[in-house]
């Protein structure tokens, strides 16, 4: 018997409503008991569902078709990269986060996990691979980091520091390339684009319309901006633009050198997993 009903005899309708009260009180405990229950057994599931690999012996988890690259991350283990982004189609392009499985080089950015997969990342011949190709990059275009406007928030120059590089081993190109500054927001500085794909996959107007392709072939394959497309183009579409090139191949007008040195995305922490 309710409190109510012992103090009044019969209900009045304070007691109603107090219990009417208390039986919504009672409902909502109950319905967040049960939701706990089900977030409990949501959980459970999705870690079931886990693939468990290894990356240089550390045990990790990866969901169902996620590449070793992004499973590396979420677990904490940096494996350095260029051409990636995630949530992005992959283009594999840069070739530098080559891991190796099963005693073959691969590209960490379209390999799908497996379970029982085995990972090699931090081994003396996977960085000196890492290490030719950042060379490679450097002397096929005209990279002068003291002047380049993404210096200190160039993902290429960072990881030139990771790998400590000094004098590349290959000989410089010194190629001629064109830059490009007819459109209103977006300059591009082709000397130093590594053709990473990452502007053609990441950007497209409301129509699914690229901003950016590739143009020409071979040695002379560019990046080109389609100036139709590109039109009405945003600042803020420009910012995130210039943000996304790896390197400083893609500029917001009139932004260029805007951060002063030391405050710069790798002045305190190198490039890793606190700092992509
Ligand atoms: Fe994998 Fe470039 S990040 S190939």
């Amino acid at each position: 018997m309710s409190i109510f009903k012992k103090l009044f005899g019969k209900k009045s309708s304070i007691g109603s409503a107090v219990e009417k009260k208390e039986e919504v009180k009672i409902e909502a405990t109950v319905d967040s008991e049960t939701k706990i229950e089900e977030d409990k057994e949501i959980k459970h599931k999705a870690m079931s569902e886990k693939i468990k690999f290894t990356i240089d012996g550390k045990e990790c988890l990866a969901d169902k078709g996620q590449n070793v690259l992004d499973a590396a991350l979420d677990n904490g283990v940096y494996i350095p990269f260029l051409c990636h982004v995630r949530g992005v189609k992959q283009a594999g392009s840069c070739r530098v986060c080559n891991v190796k499985v099963a005693g073959r080089t691969m590209t960490a950015c379209t390999t799908p996990v497996a379970p029982g997969m085995e990972v090699e990342n931090e081994t003396a011949e996977l960085t000196d691979l890492r290490k030719a190709i950042i060379e490679a990059l450097f002397v096929e275009g005209n990279h002068f980091c003291p002047a380049c406007e993404k210096s200190g928030n160039c993902e290429l120059q960072a990881l030139a520091y990771k790998f400590e590089m000094m004098v590349p081993r290959f000989p410089y190109e010194f190629p001629q390339k064109a830059i490009d500054a007819d459109n209103d927001k977006i300059m591009i500085e082709r000397n130093r684009c590594i053709l990473c794909k990452r502007c053609v996959r990441s950007f497209q107007d409301d129509q699914g319309r690229s901003y950016f392709a590739f143009n020409k072939r071979g040695h002379e394959l560019e990046i080109k901006i389609d100036q139709e497309v590109a039109a009405n183009l945003t600042d803020e579409k420009a910012q995130e633009i210039m943000d996304t090139c790896p390197v400083g191949a893609l500029l917001k007008k009139e932004k260029g050198f805007d951060e002063p040195i030391g405050t710069r995305k790798f002045d305190k922490t190198p490039i890793g997993c606190d700092n992509i």
